[in-house]
């Protein structure tokens, strides 16, 4: 018999008293992920940033801007979707996640995937692509290309904030959101 899902508001509560790392003694709070319960695509990012932690919502700082805006060129609004993160906790200075803390917070990760179900999952930079398709290849080679892991399709991405510092990421990301609403419409 396949095991219950956790409603999404009870893995919230979870998250938000989490201490399993140290990340938690540095928090504001923590960003469990945003949208629509029942979305068809759940997108993965890395770690909250800075005005992600002081507003316990995912992808409003910079990166959230350009996700905007690559949003709608794939047709889809940001409450058609559910954001989440690899990390539910900001790394201090925006340091790379470490090993331990994947290991330890994405148990999370996996219960939100499993609640909201979605039939796509777009993972947005290296650390939720390696996460997602348990490979070493990076980004650079999988970006635009469509993956499977167990019953989910799997789309990765640049991350949005690579278009940050290097402009000529942004038209990979164009192309690749373009690519993204051919495959919404299949
Ligand atoms: N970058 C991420 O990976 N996630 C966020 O929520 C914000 C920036």
């Amino acid at each position: 018999m396949p095991k219950p899902h956790i409603p999404l508001e009870e893995l919230r509560a979870q998250v938000a008293t989490c201490r399993r790392c140290p990340l938690a003694d540095g928090r504001t709070q923590t960003v469990f992920g945003d949208g629509n319960p029942d979305a068809r695509v759940l997108f993965i990012g890395e770690a909250p940033g800075k005005n992600e932690d002081l507003q316990g919502v995912p992808f409003v700082g910079a990166a959230g801007q350009n996700l905007n805006q690559l949003l709608e060129i794939a047709g889809l609004k940001r409450e058609d979707v559910f954001i989440a993160n690899v990390l539910k906790c900001r790394p201090p200075g925006n340091r790379d996640p470490r090993p331990e803390e994947i290991e330890v917070c994405t148990p999370f990760l996996r219960e939100q995937t499993r609640t909201i179900n979605p039939e796509f999952i777009v993972t947005l930079g290296n650390f939720a692509t390696k996460f997602v398709l348990k490979t070493e290849v990076g980004i650079t080679r999988l970006h635009g290309t469509l993956q499977q892991a167990g019953r989910f399709k799997v789309f990765p991405i640049y991350h949005p904030a690579a278009a940050i510092y290097d402009r000529t990421k942004w038209a990979a990301l164009e192309n690749d959101f373009a690519t993204l609403g051919e495959l919404l419409k299949q």
